[in-house]
């Protein structure tokens, strides 16, 4: 024990071998399900048992051979949303219903039940033209729409539900009694892992016995799913084949294979199909190890028997069959029935929440590494940036700046003074992001673990003692965040006076909280270990870091009195983390593969909910080629969290590292970066408000367009800028396909235009970011960057005015002081619409509520598509006062740009074109 207490851990340790994780066949739930579905048992509805309340329509179900009755709920919820529960009816004891996801008890509404034909049941939603066909025997719901069934849910009959049973040796001494649902004899009960399941040198012992459920989702229609995060794959989901579900289990997986459906980090289960004229969400609500598998049938056309003069021709629609297989808890899902991806992104956000507004510093660049050394080090580094003209706003310490991993404590010799520091980067404008992992060093002097031991904080084991497991500090145990008091308490850690040396600067970064146990199975918590309300570890595993992330939030927040916004980033997460702050990708690799999986990546986390999400850039393990460095650089400019980070044995990267070309080359993508801030942080109000993901693939936007529905190396920044990132070494030439048939596109830079609907050879180089404007938008910038975004408060903005075919646009801004709840308690916000219409820009308010004052001006437009030299320009501002504008014309390019402007952004006004 004295041993491992001091046992240090190196990185080394934790790079394991794949082997550790197991895959589909090695997991028995899955085989019990794959036996029991080949023996195809049918589930019956007892029509006969439906009763309707307020709420939800009740009725049960029946399997022909186990006889045992499910009840079934189903409810119409706001916003077109159906919901349906599947549980036991009388269970030996309750089962895991997953808490604090939804972000309220969901509205319902009324479903009145309409006559259907014997042996079904029609409930519809009374307003909307959606119903819910509910058939008897077999058990099968049809979601129609219209005279369209867009959903059946059990129609191959995979539902699956394992009753609680009594215990395995007592079952035994029950002689004769065999339980028809799963065979139980004794040589498969290895095999089986009912009560038992080995893997490797670990043993799951299951005081439950089996409790796994299961459902299938036919998708009428659909080929093209999206979600499930996450897994290091392709944007759009894979058919899965025969032990290859996507796995939906938070792991830590040091250097993680790319295209590979095994879990990793973190999991949402919420997949999105889409089809032309629809797309839809399924959101299954369980926190236990999932298993997602996808199977489409295409389209085909069959030539019936002739029976006539001719033969006839029948064409049966594609359709996609979704099987969901969870571990235990009980069926609980979500069908979010669109019809637009938009409504889909709102429904989903109804029910889990919006992105939380991150406070803008966050929305700048990051400096990580582990580890800054100590103060000077993070001095020098903080001095290189302003020596080399570039831009950042956080300094990341890792977990060496701790006293021994001891979170919440600073090593005294490398960081004696920690508000020094602090000092010097308010300073600077800048702040501070450290990081606090969930698992807490044994150690009788430390504290934090004294206080949770005594309180019984931890998580425990079976025999009822501290759960214990090896990290970072050694030997440890894990906070229990699934507990309210403890995420009281571990909140009330952030309280200045509490987190010695902590100023308001200082911001948070949750990791290895999936939670990583290094040599636990699976480098994981055992799934026997037990939570607050006597809950197996293997009911809420997935949960587990959204809780850590929520707590670490609140602590943010309490610590201000409720005024300030948080900032924590998360490595592992659930549905719903996206309340709490931001996800990146964990520990990638410095190879091109990893540069160009980073953004399907990111877009699955965008649709599900997590638009505030990020990769390492530059690769967290190994030591990137210059040219990889740079194009990480300039493609994380364009995505949502930007931070370069790197592992402990790898060589310094500090952008001015790699000659004065290639720093001339980052510092020019970071003030890139810089420049659209404001059109960032209008995005991500958006995103907060009206649910829509910042950074959006492009079927999101053209959702007729067929061709855009699998495309993940390029995307759309709200819905005015396409990005397509140079992923590919030594590249000249990259070829981006610009949408929409009625669309124009600009070149950011050169202004260059092209019609939408094609693919187009941009010539690249070293220093090119291909990114194009759609035609009919308007971009706030600001039009000189500044040290970090503190200092750019007062800068002006400026306009980018992308003319449409038709020769107009739209665009907003919002702004506040980018750091309290201001805008949400007192509405101190300013937003503005910006739209040009027959030669003139008007300046108007967006939402009335809103106030901020601001003395920024809009010094700077530029007009792109602006096909003649006008004669005149001039300024009318609400006042009355009309001045003449000078301007400059470029006929080759047809851009009008207008410059030394004085306009106020909080006022309206217009600029007309004569
Ligand atoms: C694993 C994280 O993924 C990585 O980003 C971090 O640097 C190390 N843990 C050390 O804290």
């Amino acid at each position: 024990m004295e041993a491992a207490v001091k046992e240090e851990i190196s990185v080394e340790d934790e790079a394991v071998d794949k082997n550790i994780f197991r895959d589909c066949n090695k997991i028995a739930f899955y085989r019990r399900q794959k036996q029991w579905l080949s023996k195809k048992s049918t589930y019956q509805a007892l029509l006969d048992s439906v009763t309707t309340d307020e709420d939800s329509t009740r009725f049960q179900i029946i399997n022909e051979a186990s006889k045992v009755p499910l009840l079934a709920e189903i409810y119409g919820i706001e916003g077109n949303i159906f919901r349906l529960k599947i549980n036991e009816e009388t269970p030996l004891k309750p089962r895991f219903e997953v808490p604090d996801v939804l972000t309220s008890k969901p509205s319902t509404v009324r479903l009145i039940s309409c006559s259907g034909d014997t042996g079904s049941l029609i409930l519809a939603d009374g307003k909307g033209d959606l119903k819910c066909r509910i058939t008897a025997n077999p058990f099968k719901v049809d979601l129609v729409s219209g005279e369209e069934v867009v959903i059946s849910i059990n129609s191959l009959g995979q539902l699956y539900f394992e009753h609680l049973q009594i215990l395995h040796k007592q079952r035994a001494a029950k002689e004769n009694e065999e339980e028809a649902s799963v065979d139980t004899s004794q040589e498969n009960q290895e095999d089986l892992g009912l009560w038992e399941e080995k893997f490797g040198k670990f043993v799951d012992i299951k005081a439950n016995g089996p409790s796994s459920i299961g459902l299938d989702f036919s998708l009428h229609g659909f080929e093209h799913l999206y979600g499930i995060p996450q897994h290091a794959e392709s944007h759009q989901l894979k058919n899965t084949g025969d032990g290859d579900a996507y796995r939906l289990y938070n792991l830590d997986v040091y250097g993680y294979q790319i295209y590979d459906k095994m879990g990793i980090y973190g999991s949402v289960p919420y997949l999105l199909a889409h089809k032309l004229g629809r797309t839809i969400g399924i959101f299954w609500l369980n926190a236990s190890e999932t298993l997602v598998e996808i199977n489409t049938e295409p389209a085909v056309e069959y030539t019936l028997t002739q029976m006539g003069p001719v033969a006839a021709k029948q064409k049966v629609r594609s359709r996609t069959h979704v099987h969901w297989m969870s571990e235990s808890g009980i069926i609980d899902v979500f069908l979010l029935t669109g019809p637009t991806p938009s409504d889909v992104f709102k429904q989903y956000s109804h029910l889990t929440g919006t992105q939380a507004m991150p406070p803008l510093f966050s929305l700048g660049y990051h400096q990580c590494r582990w580890n800054y050394e100590d103060e000077e080090d993070v001095k020098a580094v903080d001095a290189g940036f302003d020596e080399h003209d570039i831009p950042y706003d956080a300094m990341w310490l890792d977990i060496e700046h701790t006293e021994g991993k001891r979170y919440f404590t600073w090593d005294k010799n490398r960081f004696p003074n920690p508000k020094r520091m602090q000092e010097l980067l308010r300073s600077k404008k800048r702040k501070l992001v450290v990081i606090s992992d969930p698992h807490i060093k044994i150690d009788p002097d430390y504290s934090v673990y004294v206080k949770a031991k005594d309180q019984g904080f931890f998580v425990k084991n079976q025999e009822g003692e501290d759960f214990e497991g090896v990290c970072w500090p050694g030997l440890s145990s894990y906070l229990d965040f699934t507990n309210p008091k403890v995420r009281e308490w571990y909140s009330s850690l952030f309280a200045f006076p509490v987190y010695q040396g902590s100023t308001d600067i200082l911001f948070l970064w949750n990791d290895m909280n999936e939670p990583s146990v290094f040599r636990g199975p699976e480098q994981t918590m055992q799934k026997n270990a037990i939570h607050h309300g006597n809950w197996e570890h293997r009911e809420l595993h997935n949960i587990y870091g959204f809780y850590h992330q929520m707590a670490t939030a609140e602590g943010l927040i309490k610590r201000s009195k409720g005024k300030e916004r948080p900032f924590v980033l998360t490595r592992s997460f659930f549905a719903g983390s996206q309340k709490y702050g931001a996800v990146w990708t964990g520990d990638n690799t410095a190879e091109w593969s990893n540069l160009k999986i980073s953004i399907p990546m990111l877009l699955t986390l965008s649709i599900t909910g997590i638009s505030f999400c990020g990769a390492d850039i530059g690769g967290f393990i190994g030591n990137p080629e210059t040219e990889l460095l740079v194009r990480w650089y300039q493609a994380g400019a364009y995505q949502p969290f930007f931070r370069g980070h790197a592992t402990m044995n790898t060589k310094r990267r500090e952008p001015w590292l790699f000659g004065e070309e290639h720093t001339q080359l980052i510092r020019e993508a970071i003030r890139e970066r810089y420049g659209l801030l404001p059109y960032w942080y209008s995005l991500f109000y958006y995103a907060h408000v009206a649910s829509q993901p910042v950074m959006r693939p492009l079927w999101v936007e053209f959702p007729d367009e067929l061709k855009t529905f699998d495309m993940e190396d390029e995307y759309m920044l709200g819905s005015a800028l396409l990005v397509h990132p140079v992923t590919e070494p030594k590249a000249t030439t990259v070829d981006v396909f610009l949408p929409g048939s009625n669309e124009v596109w600009y070149d950011y830079k050169t202004f260059a235009h092209w019609e939408g609907g094609c693919t187009v050879k941009i010539p690249v180089a070293l220093d090119t970011i291909p990114v194009f404007q759609r035609g009919g938008s308007v971009i706030p910038i600001k039009t000189t960057v500044g040290k970090s975004t503190g200092w750019m408060t007062e800068s002006s903005y400026g306009l980018r005015v992308a003319l449409s075919t038709k020769g107009s646009s739209v665009g907003e801004l919002y702004l506040d002081d980018g750091h309290s709840f201001q805008y949400l308690h007192q509405k101190q916000f300013l937003h503005r619409k910006f739209s040009f219409c027959s030669s003139v820009l008007i300046n108007s308010s967006a939402d009335q509520r809103g106030h901020y004052p601001s003395k920024c001006v809009v010094e700077k437009i530029l007009v792109l598509g602006f096909r003649k030299e006008p004669s005149s320009v001039t300024t009318h501002s609400s006042d009355g006062k009309d001045q003449p504008v000078a301007f400059t014309y470029c006929a080759k390019t047809s851009t009008l740009s207008l410059e030394k402007l004085s306009l106020t952004i909080d006022t309206d006004w217009e600029v007309r074109i004569i």
